[in-house]
């Protein structure tokens, strides 16, 4: 039988569980090997404009446009061929497992996709989840951008779980670099970069009855 490929490194899954635990985020520079990283921009950058679609705020029937909060476009991940979207995910899942191995928050599956951010594009402070309105826990982004510099600007800016106006880290969308964050807990935007930035943003949730139903998509 074909050996599952690994492309999440043991050092840096070490990583994201004791940071998670200790502090509620990590970020790090080659969580992944750079074959996945390498794949995953090649996937990226054959879609077309009309694979992307605007992303908005809200979903199902509370769905709205909203180009003055965010302005990506984006392209949900799916494991239905042998790509990197798959491999990425497959990732994930082991991710998934060790996290609820580990710190027991028992994530039930876990959503992503492609976002591309055109030149000047943003996205306003926000949090990606409220208390008892989400099944969100647990905030990924991945960063694909090669040969991104300080003067591109587009870095995510993470506040304070606590003091929601004091920035404790500035993060630039360099290629391979991961963010891991509780969904609720974290404030952060997105500021307007000089060029085109792409990433991969997910979640991972649980499976819980929001006001009687089973499982919403949050
Ligand atoms: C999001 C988000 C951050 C990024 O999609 O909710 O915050 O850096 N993305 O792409
Ligand atoms: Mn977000």
């Amino acid at each position: 039988m074909l050996e599952k490929q690994v492309d999440l490194q043991t050092e840096a899954l070490e990583t994201i569980l004791n940071e998670l635990q200790k502090k509620g985020y990590c970020v790090l520079d080659n969580a992944f090997s750079i074959e996945l990283i390498d794949a995953l921009q090649q996937q990226i950058n054959v879609l077309s404009p009309s694979d992307f679609h605007a992303a908005g705020i809200g979903r199902q029937k509370n769905f709205q446009l909203a180009d003055s909060i965010r302005q990506d476009h984006i392209h949900w991940l799916n494991n239905q061929q042998e790509d990197a979207a798959k491999r990425f995910l497959d990732n994930m899942s082991q991710l998934q497992q060790a996290i609820n191995r580990r710190l027991f928050l028992g994530l039930f599956d876990y959503e992503a996709h492609f976002a591309a951010y055109p030149t000047g594009g943003f996205y306003k402070k926000h949090l990606d989840a409220f208390k008892g309105k989400s099944n969100r826990v647990l905030s990924t982004v991945l960063y694909l951008n090669e040969d991104w510099s300080s003067a591109d600007g587009g870095e995510l800016i993470l506040y304070d779980e606590h003091d929601l106006d004091l920035q404790i880290e500035k993060i630039s969308p360099v290629k391979g670099r991961f963010l891991i964050f509780l969904s609720e807990s974290f404030y952060h935007q997105v500021n307007p970069s000089n060029k085109e930035r792409h990433s991969i943003a997910g979640w991972f949730r649980i499976n819980n009855s929001l006001s009687g139903n089973i499982d919403p998509a949050s």
